[in-house]
């Protein structure tokens, strides 16, 4: 896969105009020094989504939400639904952060019908895998991992329409990265996982990220492994110079 997403989830962050500018700072980089290999991808609150895909339309930039119910639309009130979503051009949705796992209580089979939602309206999920540091340290990150794929993927045919993202949870806004090894092993488990239960062609077409404290300084080591196929990050895509910096390093890979 030649293709490397760089891509930005902003969590609870950015004012409105911090948003704007950021946009349109992106926009201009983009446009005049964009490069096709590198699949440009921010997750900005709700809130901004309008913004976000004003300038997608402009631009080569995709778009995706933080999270989606799992009901369609009703009386759910302060939620946003897939057919919401679709109706403002967004484009991917990520699905069971482990933020959302922890604070809000997501589980697996839940998190199996918000994927079912999104693909009902044709948003390509992220599905976002990790274990925490003491399942690591308990010698259970493969099985944990393995567990979310199962779960989560349960009666979910995939083509080139889903995405996984492993995000160490011990690795998430600590600094504390996983080693450039440490996740391509678990990346090529989750290849070779994918590959047996559907088909080496969708394990081979897969993009599956990382996450967990990418910066500049760690960018090129992880996304040079053979089963990293980009980054989803946090704390280092609020600010434009970092997450230009990072798109021109990734164009270079
Ligand atoms: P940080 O890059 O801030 O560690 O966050 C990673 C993450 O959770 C992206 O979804």
């Amino acid at each position: 896969m030649d293709k490397i997403y760089i891509a930005g989830n902003w969590k609870m962050n950015m004012t409105f105009s911090a948003a704007d500018d950021f946009f349109a700072q992106l926009a201009d980089y983009l446009n005049n020094n964009g490069s096709k290999k590198v699949e440009t991808l921010i997750f900005p609150p709700f809130t901004y989504l309008e913004l976000a895909t004003d300038t997608a339309e402009e631009t080569s930039l995709s778009i995706g939400a933080q999270n989606v119910s799992d009901h369609n639309n009703g009386a759910y009130t302060g939620e946003i639904s897939a057919d919401i979503l679709s109706s403002m051009n967004v484009e991917y949705c990520l699905v069971g952060h482990s933020e959302r796992r922890q604070y809000f209580k997501e589980d697996n089979s839940l998190l199996n019908k918000k994927i079912k939602k999104l693909r009902n309206f044709f948003i390509k999920p992220v599905l976002c895998v990790g274990e925490s540091l003491a399942e690591r340290e308990a010698g259970k990150a493969h099985e944990v991992v393995i567990k979310q794929l199962e779960k989560c993927l349960e009666g979910i045919e995939i083509d080139d329409d889903l995405l996984i993202a492993y995000e160490p949870v011990w690795a998430i806004g600590t600094g504390r990265t996983a080693t450039p090894q440490q996740a391509q092993e678990i990346h090529k488990m989750i290849r070779e996982w994918i590959a047996e239960k559907y088909d080496l062609k969708t394990a081979e077409n897969l993009p599956i990220l990382y996450g967990g404290s990418v910066k500049p300084s760690n960018l090129a080591e992880l996304m040079t492994q053979p089963d990293i196929n980009g980054g989803l990050i946090g704390g280092a895509s609020l600010d434009i110079e970092s997450y230009v910096e990072m798109l021109n390093m990734a164009s270079k890979i």
